[in-house]
């Protein structure tokens, strides 16, 4: 049975008339028209779709939009405009709330199944076990220079390559992060510049932000990078990372994060919404030790230690401790274990993708069965073959270089 849609549409009968008919063969939606004021009488989650024709005039259209958009937020607002508006409009009007704009110029028909489509969407992810999978990895390690950045970018590497999976990247090392140099990727919108916007939009995180603000490394994975200087992390609270994990969780599968190297509200509140927190060590000893006392604490914090996971990250033969003494000071078994490759620091310095140009690499290979462990642990199918094939294969190819 298809479930029923309803669309409040706002403006002139006209119009109305014009919309009926288009939307006569689509049977799950049910058109609804109301004057200005009858919004007023509206309940909340009344309909899915609010389809506004321009009102009198950009302020006052503004001014509805806005008050719509905090009063139902469920609801898709769609904008009829008389013309195309400005790009200062138009940024405007993705302020308020608008998810897309139609004028005279365009095709309504295109415009309408495009709404359509976008109720279709919304309801799938609304659907119990539907959607985004919103897992949130979480990579950590008081200790620098250990492997937390090229393990969480590789791991999103791999993530990411299954094309029906959406990986984003975090970097919530905000004075130093360096997740951009990793993917050789150049965004001048961070995090820092999101979460000005959401304060100015007050304190409202839009679609139309986060989406602006994500960095397209490929079609399915994402970067949120850091500020480009440190001082932009003093302004950044616990309460709005919060905010954007749970807005990341609903559009992604993997919500990948480098929690960096401060054990502070940021890296505490990427904590409270992780699935798994992995604590990177490396061969050595001092981070062995800081990863064991971080763990006791976040025990004593009451994270839940099943979410808690060691990586063993840069493993030679020159490793320090035999297996006994690890285990005495980390007190489980490492979830995985990275040997250690001269290739990691190239293709760093050279900007290369080393997941997708050396599959064969013993890191990349590490990299490769520690997600194989994640995809069991969440019960998810993944494609994790050295190189994708097909048309995101093609893709991936083409950025590998
Ligand atoms: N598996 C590995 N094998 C060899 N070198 C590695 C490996 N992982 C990381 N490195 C090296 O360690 C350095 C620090 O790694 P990085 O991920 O930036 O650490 P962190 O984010 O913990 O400060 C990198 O520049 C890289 O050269
Ligand atoms: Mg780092």
């Amino acid at each position: 049975m298809t479930d029923k849609h309803t669309v409040l549409f706002i403006g002139r009968g006209q119009t109305y008339d014009d919309l009926k008919l288009y939307l006569q063969n689509l049977k799950e939606i049910e058109l609804h028209h109301e004057d200005v004021a009858a919004v007023e009488e509206m309940k909340n989650g009344h309909s899915d779709i609010l389809m506004i024709e321009y009102a009198k005039n950009h302020e006052n259209t503004c001014g509805l939009l806005e008050e719509l958009c905090a009063r139902y937020p469920d609801c898709i607002l769609l904008l009829m405009a008389p013309q195309k508006p400005g790009p200062e409009q138009l940024m405007q009007y993705m302020k308020c709330g608008v998810r897309d704009i139609v004028t005279p110029d365009d095709n309504l028909e295109a415009f309408l199944q495009k709404a359509v489509a976008l109720i279709h969407r919304r309801s799938e992810a609304g659907r119990p076990g539907a959607g985004r999978l919103g897992r949130v990895l979480c990579f950590f390690s008081s200790k620098g220079g250990v492997g937390k950045t090229f393990l969480a970018v590789s791991a999103g590497r791999v993530l990411g390559q299954s094309p029906e999976r959406r990986t984003v990247l975090v970097d919530f090392d905000l004075q130093f992060g360096d997740m951009d140099l990793y993917l050789d990727a150049n965004s001048p919108r961070t995090i820092g510049e999101l979460f000005e916007e959401v304060r100015n939009n007050g304190d409202r995180l839009s679609d139309f932000i986060l989406d602006s603000h994500v960095h397209p490394v490929t079609p399915t994975l994402h970067l949120l990078s850091a500020p480009l200087s440190p001082e932009k992390a003093e302004s950044i609270q616990s309460g709005s990372v919060v905010q954007l994990i749970k807005a990341l969780k609903k559009r992604y599968d993997f919500v990948v994060l480098d929690a960096g190297g401060v054990l502070n509200d940021i890296a505490l509140a990427a904590f409270d919404k992780a699935d798994r927190i992995f604590l990177v060590v490396n061969g050595e000893i001092a981070s062995i030790k800081n990863a064991g006392q971080t763990f006791q604490l976040l025990k004593k914090l009451n994270y839940d230690e099943t979410r808690i996971d060691f990586v063993v990250n840069a493993v030679s033969e020159t490793f320090p401790l035999d297996e006994g003494t690890l285990m005495k000071i980390l007190t489980r078994k490492p979830v995985a274990r990275i040997p250690a490759s001269a290739r990691v620091r190239e293709s760093i310095n050279q900007g290369y993708n080393l997941v997708l140009k050396k599959p064969e690499d013993p890191a990349v290979r590490g990299i490769r069965e520690f997600c194989g462990k994640i995809a069991a642990d969440f019960n998810v199918r993944l494609d994790l073959r050295d190189r994708p094939s097909g048309f995101w294969g093609r893709l991936f190819k083409a950025g590998a270089a």
